[in-house]
C-alpha cells in the first residue's frame, strides 16, 4: 500500500483575469472547506505570474497551495522576460511546472534546459513539477516509453537526492487540451515505467501525475491506477465545480 499522497494541480495556462481569478479562488477556497477532503489530496494552482500576488492574497488561509508554471534556470541577470525561482519564491510559491509540452514545443526547451529548471527550483526551495509526454506521431510508432526515458535522462541525472525533491508529471501531448484522454491503462502503462526508471534512480516513491483532458468524470477511473498519483489540469482547473469534483475523486 503506497503512502504517496494525492496531489492535484491546476495548470492555468494564459488564461484569468483579475475579476475571474477572485470569483474562480474564492469559490475553490468555499468548495474545499465544505468538502473538507484537503487531508485526502493535496492542491494546488499554478497561475500567470502577474497574478500570483492575488492569488497569494486570497488563498494565504486556505489548504490550497499554489506555483508558477516555469521558471528560469538562471537566478539573475540580462534574461528578458524570465522570471526566477527566487521571485516565486517571494511570491510564496511551493510548486513550479517545468517542460511543460506547450515550452518544449513552442519555446524550444530542451530536457537539458528542463533538467536545469528543475534543479533550480530544488536549489530555490520550490518543488518542480517535471512534464514529459509523447506526441501522437511518437506514440503511433511505438515509440512512447523511449521518448519518456530520454526526456527523463538528464532529469534523473541530477542525482537521487534532487529526485526525491520532485514531482512528475505524464502528459501525453495528444491528450492536451484535445478532449482525448489517455486510458487508465494507457496512462498506468507509462507512469509504471516512470516509476521503474525512479527507482533506478533511488527516489521510487516520488509521485507521478497524470494530465491531458483530464475531467471529474473521468479522474477516479485514472485514479484507480497503483501508480497515478494524481492530476496536472489544465481546462477543468477554471472552473471551481469541476476541478473540487477532480480533487473529491
Ligand atoms: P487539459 O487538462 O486542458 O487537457 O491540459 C492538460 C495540461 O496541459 C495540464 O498541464
Amino acid at each position: 500500500m503506497s503512502v504517496r499522497r494525492r496531489l492535484v494541480i491546476g495548470n492555468w495556462k494564459m488564461n484569468g483575469s483579475k475579476a475571474e481569478n477572485q470569483q474562480l479562488l474564492s469559490d475553490l477556497v468555499k468548495l474545499q472547506n465544505a468538502a473538507a477532503v484537503n487531508e485526502a489530496a493535496e492542491l494546488a494552482v499554478c497561475a500567470p505570474f502577474p497574478y500570483l500576488q492575488q492569488v497569494a492574497d486570497i488563498l494565504k488561509d486556505s489548504v490550497i497551495g499554489w506555483g508558477g508554471q516555469d521558471a528560469s534556470e538562471h537566478a539573475k541577470g540580462a534574461y528578458t522576460g524570465e522570471v526566477s525561482v527566487g521571485m516565486l519564491a517571494e511570491f510564496g510559491c511551493a510548486w513550479a511546472i517545468v517542460g511543460h509540452s506547450e515550452r518544449r514545443a513552442y519555446h524550444g526547451e530542451s530536457s537539458d534546459v528542463v533538467a536545469r529548471k528543475a534543479a533550480a527550483a530544488i536549489a530555490g526551495g520550490i518543488t518542480p513539477v517535471v512534464c514529459v509526454g509523447e506526441t501522437q506521431a511518437e506514440r503511433e510508432a511505438g515509440n512512447t516509453l523511449q521518448v519518456i526515458s530520454s526526456q527523463l535522462e538528464p532529469v534523473l541525472a541530477l542525482g537521487a537526492g534532487a529526485v526525491r525533491k520532485m514531482v512528475l508529471a505524464y502528459e501525453p501531448v495528444w491528450a492536451i487540451g484535445t478532449g482525448l484522454t489517455a486510458s487508465p491503462e494507457q496512462a498506468q502503462e507509462v507512469h509504471a515505467h516512470i516509476r521503474s526508471l525512479l527507482a533506478q534512480a533511488g527516489a521510487p516513491e516520488q509521485r507521478v501525475l497524470y494530465g491531458g483532458s483530464v475531467k471529474a468524470a473521468n479522474a477516479a477511473s485514472l485514479f484507480a491506477k497503483e501508480d497515478i498519483d494524481g492530476a496536472l489540469v489544465g481546462g477543468a482547473s477554471l472552473v471551481a465545480t469541476d476541478f473540487q469534483g477532480i480533487a473529491n475523486a
